[in-house]
């Protein structure tokens, strides 16, 4: 009996593993030795804690850090950021280590306190993975040694260096076959120039920025360092720099390839003087945000006057004051796309002629002290995809012309002083996705034709001082996730209707006049959701009623 049953078990073992294979669910057995030999290295293991030899944890894929693609069952991705001790000795590494990983295509090894690699096991032996795509080498202490290993690498689009001692004088012309290269991160090293790099197309300088959207050719160092031959500039990025920018704009001014210059969060040394910005005429991206600079009427003269290609332009938080007139200026900017002033000092209305601005998609006008009607100049921006004028003092209703912005995404006018009935206009608007109006003084009812707007996922109109009963055609908004009604004056049940908004997942109807019986309504359309979709049972519950009091009524 036992000899039988044995055999029956061993059996069923064997299926398993066959279907296993065949499904090629887990990880090769060369790839989990060759991880377990390389955990040798890795002395900070709690992080590889799962990373044992043991047929509980067979499947490598399983394993912290470790990645594979699902059909093949290859590791495709390894994350060992900070996985060595930081206590222990600098490591010279063993580059082969890792090319059993022939499918690998991203390699982290973000501060591992690696020194170099051991002589003739270099990067160089990373050419033979074909798919590597993403090497991350940040916080460790490669220096100008590596870029000599780094040439066969071609498959390489993203490298980072970022913290490492590279130091000196660079020149990189071991990377020139890397022609899949994107992006070059060499911030924060002690580096002073750089050698034979006419070819780069893209430049940050400062911290370390997500900039993938916009690189195509990109280097990345953290100093002051000589400009004159950056002939093909397209890009200067100047992230969280402080740079001398009375020198620096004169000496950038005669690259007419320069379409992209960011001071993101850049200290900036010196008078910013509108003169400045004359020559650059083919700039298209101009990012000034949260730059500490006085930006005068003047300037916007200048900007408004001489590039007429610009097509963003962000002045968010950057000590725009009541004295700024917008409409001397800006409104000549035809081209813009995008226009982002938020949180300035601006005060006054909203000027008329941006009117003019035909091209404008998003307009993010928030945190001033904008007062005044929302002017109807607005409407005629039919382009218009996102409008933020929220925390402001606007007053009056939203106009009726809103009809007219068709391509409207995402209105946000909540926290402002805004009364009427909530505009018919906004009815027109079907491709709305997000709409906030909470925090102001509407009135009047929840209109019925907002069923109109079935695109909309987002719906806030909290803490206004809207009546009436929540009308049943809300259920029309079928893509609905968010629905904040909470602290107004609505009246009646809640129409269990409800319960049809499959995509529902936030709904706020507390501190209203809803009837007696609510509580029970409440819990049957709480009961009708939860059965309609069990799943988010957890996600409901404690978000069904979420809202305090508001603070301002
Ligand atoms: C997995 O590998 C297969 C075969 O190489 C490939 O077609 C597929 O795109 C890979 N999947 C992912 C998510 O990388
Ligand atoms: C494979 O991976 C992809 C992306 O990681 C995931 O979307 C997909 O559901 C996975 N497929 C299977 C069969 O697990
Ligand atoms: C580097 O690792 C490879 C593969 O594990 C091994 O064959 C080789 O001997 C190692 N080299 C040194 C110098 O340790
Ligand atoms: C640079 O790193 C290599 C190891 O990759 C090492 O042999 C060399 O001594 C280092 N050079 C300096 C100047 O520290
Ligand atoms: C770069 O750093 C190394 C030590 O890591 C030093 O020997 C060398 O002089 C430095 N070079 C420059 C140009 O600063
Ligand atoms: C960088 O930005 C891209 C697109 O803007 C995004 O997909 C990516 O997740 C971001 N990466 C990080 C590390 O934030
Ligand atoms: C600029 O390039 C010229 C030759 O093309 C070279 O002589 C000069 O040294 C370079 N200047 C800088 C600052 O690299
Ligand atoms: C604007 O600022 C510049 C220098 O920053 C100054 O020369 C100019 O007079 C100012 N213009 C106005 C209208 O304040
Ligand atoms: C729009 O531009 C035209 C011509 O530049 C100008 O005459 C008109 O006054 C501007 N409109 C507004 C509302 O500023
Ligand atoms: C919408 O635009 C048209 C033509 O530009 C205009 O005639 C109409 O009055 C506008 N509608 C509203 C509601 O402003
Ligand atoms: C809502 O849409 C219907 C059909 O598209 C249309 O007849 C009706 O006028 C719209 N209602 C409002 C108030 O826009
Ligand atoms: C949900 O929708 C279906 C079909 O549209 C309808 O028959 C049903 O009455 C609705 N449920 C509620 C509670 O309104």
């Amino acid at each position: 009996m036992c000899g039988s049953k044995r055999v029956w078990v061993s059996e069923l073992i064997f299926i398993l593993l066959v279907v296993k294979g065949w499904w090629s669910e887990g990880c090769l057995e060369q790839e989990r030795s060759a991880l377990l030999q390389l955990k040798r290295f890795f002395n900070g293991d709690l992080r590889l804690q799962n990373w044992v030899d043991d047929e509980y944890y067979l499947d490598c894929c399983l394993w912290e850090g470790v990645e594979c693609n699902n059909t093949t069952g290859r590791v495709i991705k390894l994350d060992l950021a900070q996985t060595r001790n930081w206590e222990s000795e600098e490591w010279y590494m063993n580059a082969s280590l890792f090319t059993p990983f022939q499918q690998l295509e991203s390699l982290d090894l973000i501060e591992n306190n690696i020194a170099g690699c051991v002589e003739n096991e270099g990067l160089e032996k990373l050419s033979r993975l074909n798919n590597l795509k993403f090497l991350h080498l940040d916080y460790n202490s490669f220096n100008n040694s590596i870029f000599s290993s780094l040439g066969g690498l071609s498959s390489l689009r993203h490298l980072s260096l970022f913290g490492n001692r590279l130091n000196g004088s660079i020149d990189i012309k071991g990377l020139e076959s890397l022609s899949n290269l994107e992006e070059l991160d060499m911030s924060d090293n002690a580096i002073d120039n750089l050698v034979r790099f006419e070819e780069v197309e893209y430049l940050l300088f400062g911290g370390k920025g997500n900039c993938s959207d916009i690189w195509k050719q990109g280097v990345a160092i953290n100093k002051e360092i000589q400009l004159h031959n950056f002939t093909n500039l397209e890009g200067l990025i100047l992230y969280k720099s402080d740079l001398h920018v009375s020198q620096l704009l004169p000496s950038i001014a005669s690259f007419t390839s320069l379409k992209y210059l960011s001071m993101l969060d850049s200290v900036l040394k010196g008078a910013l003087h509108g003169q400045d910005f004359r020559k650059f005429k083919n700039l298209e991206h101009l990012d000034m945000g949260w730059v500490q600079v006085n930006v005068n009427t003047s300037f916007f003269q200048i900007v408004g006057k001489s590039m007429s290609s610009l097509k963003f332009l962000s002045l968010t938080s950057s000590s725009l004051n009541k004295n700024a007139i917008l409409d001397q200026g800006l409104c000549q900017l035809v081209h813009l796309q995008e226009l982002y002033i938020g949180r300035n000092d601006l005060r006054g209305s909203l000027p008329w002629c941006l009117a003019n601005m035909t091209s404008l998609q998003v307009l993010d006008a928030s945190s001033n002290q904008l007062t005044g009607n929302i002017s109807p100049g607005l409407c005629e921006l039919v382009l218009l995809r996102e409008l933020y004028i929220d925390y402001n003092d606007l007053r009056g209703s939203l106009p009726w012309c809103l009809a007219n912005m068709t391509s409207l995404q995402v209105l946000n006018a909540s926290y402002n002083q805004l009364t009427g009935n909530i505009s018919p206009g906004l009815c027109e608007l079907v491709l709305l996705r997000e709409l906030y109006i909470d925090y102001n003084d509407f009135g009047g009812s929840l209109r019925w034709c907002l069923a109109n707007t079935t695109s909309l996922q987002v719906l806030d109109a909290s803490c206004n001082q809207l009546i009436g009963n929540i009308s049943p055609s809300l259920c029309e908004l079928v893509l609905l996730r968010e629905l904040y009604i909470d602290n107004n004056d609505l009246r009646g049940s809640l129409p269990l209707c409800l319960a049809n908004l499959t995509s529902l997942r936030v709904l706020d109807v507390s501190y209203n006049q809803l009837s007696e019986n609510i509580s029970s309504s409440l819990m049957h359309l709480m009961l009708m959701l939860k059965s309609a979709r069990p799943w988010t049972d957890q996600i409901l519950s404690p978000t069904f009623m979420l809202s305090t009091v508001c603070s301002n009524h």
